[in-house]
């Protein structure tokens, strides 16, 4: 799989992985990570958890990916075809603010993306999906009417919903992704957070 670290490229393979993982109990992964923002922030909190931050797009991710993490990966890679190096891996599923094709897929029924992450994932692994009202709108659909559609996909595909909320400016003010910033101040600061478990 190619991992990304400032301008240069690097091939890594599964023994190359399983050496940076050792030590490491939980593995998250957020996918569409944008400029990598979150999955730096966490690594540094959370230095005895390893992040994986996955995008299609490796502009925005030039700068984060050059900070020098022990407990932080990059990786480019579309969400519809996710490395086989990470199957069985992951225990913690993030999606922020998808847009695009990432948020079609979320809100398609057919090969359905949350099916997929079943793979990379662990038993009763978590997700955690923050879904934004003008993304939604852009694609067709409300707020609530696509949470709605995501929220019954993710359910007849071995996943099963924990909580669902809704986030307002001043939460996604204090959410450390440079999208949630940008949304926070936007014109229409809402989201709603879904939080699942595999079954
Ligand atoms: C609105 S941005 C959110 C970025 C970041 N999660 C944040 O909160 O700041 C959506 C991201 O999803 C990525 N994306 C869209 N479709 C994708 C796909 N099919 N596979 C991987 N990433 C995708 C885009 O490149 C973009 O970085």
């Amino acid at each position: 799989m190619e991992t990304i670290r400032g301008r240069t490229s690097h091939q890594l393979d599964f023994t190359g992985l399983a050496e940076r993982l050792v030590g490491y109990n939980h593995i998250r992964l957020d996918l569409g990570t944008g400029d990598g923002r979150f999955v730096c922030r966490m690594a540094e909190q959370h230095q005895d958890r390893f992040f994986i931050g996955i995008d299609a797009c490796r502009e925005n991710l030039r700068a984060n990916s050059q900070r020098k993490l022990p407990n932080a990966l990059f990786i480019i890679a579309s969400a519809q075809s996710l490395p086989k190096e990470l199957n069985g891996l992951i225990s913690h599923v993030i999606i922020n603010f998808p847009w695009g094709s990432l948020l079609e897929s979320l809100l398609s029924s057919e090969d359905s993306l949350v099916r997929q992450l079943l793979s990379v994932t662990r038993p009763f692994a978590r997700m955690d999906i923050h879904l934004n009202a003008e993304a939604l709108v852009t694609a067709g659909w409300t707020l609530e009417s696509g949470a709605d559609q995501i929220e019954r996909i993710v359910n007849a595909n071995g996943w099963r919903t924990k909580s669902r909320s809704c986030m307002d400016a001043q939460l996604l003010r204090s959410f450390a992704t440079t999208w949630a910033k940008r949304l926070a101040f936007g014109r229409d600061p809402r989201a709603i957070q879904l939080s699942v478990q595999k079954e």
